[in-house]
C-alpha cells in the first residue's frame, strides 16, 4: 500500500474513534450500565487494537528507512502503555463494585484521554512526514 495513502486511512479511522469516544463519554454520563462498559471494552480491544495493529505492521522499519525521522519504536512504546491502561480498566471493572463507579469512570475518561493525544501526537510528529517532499518542491 502506498504509504500517503495509509497514512490517510489512519487519521481517518482517528476521527471515527474519537467520534466513538465522544459518544460513549455521553453513554457514560446518563447510563453507566454493564452494557454500556462492555461497549467501551469491546471497542478498546478491538477497534483500538486493530488500529495499533495496522499501524506496527505496515509502518515497520522499512518505512523507517526511507523516512529517516520517523521512529516506529515510540509509536510501538505508545501503545504498550495504553495497553497497560486498558488492563488497569479490566482490573477496576473485576471488582464489581458499586462503590468502585467512580474510579471506573475516571480510568475511562484517562484511557480516551490517552488514545486522543496519542492520535495527535501520530499525527503532528510520529508519522512519516510524507508531504515533507512535495513541500521541497513548492
Ligand atoms: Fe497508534
Ligand atoms: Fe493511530
Amino acid at each position: 500500500m502506498d504509504i500517503r495513502n495509509l497514512i490517510e486511512e489512519l487519521i481517518e479511522e482517528h476521527q471515527n474513534h474519537i467520534q466513538k469516544m465522544k459518544d460513549f463519554e455521553k453513554r457514560l454520563e446518563s447510563d453507566f450500565s454493564e452494557e454500556v462498559l462492555e461497549d467501551i471494552l469491546k471497542f478498546l480491544e478491538t477497534d483500538i487494537q486493530e488500529h495499533a495493529r495496522k499501524e506496527e505492521e505496515n509502518l515497520n522499519e522499512e518505512v523507517e528507512g526511507k523516512f529517516p525521522d520517523f521512529d516506529s519504536q515510540a509509536i510501538k512504546f505508545a501503545h504498550d502503555v495504553i495497553d497497560e491502561a486498558i488492563e488497569d480498566l479490566k482490573w477496576e471493572i473485576s471488582l464489581n463494585d458499586k462503590k468502585n463507579h467512580d474510579k471506573v469512570i475516571k480510568q475511562i475518561k484517562k484511557i480516551f484521554s490517552m488514545i486522543k493525544d496519542h492520535f495527535l501526537e501520530e499525527e503532528n510528529f510520529l508519522f512519516p512526514n510524507v508531504y515533507k517532499e512535495k513541500k521541497e518542491w513548492i
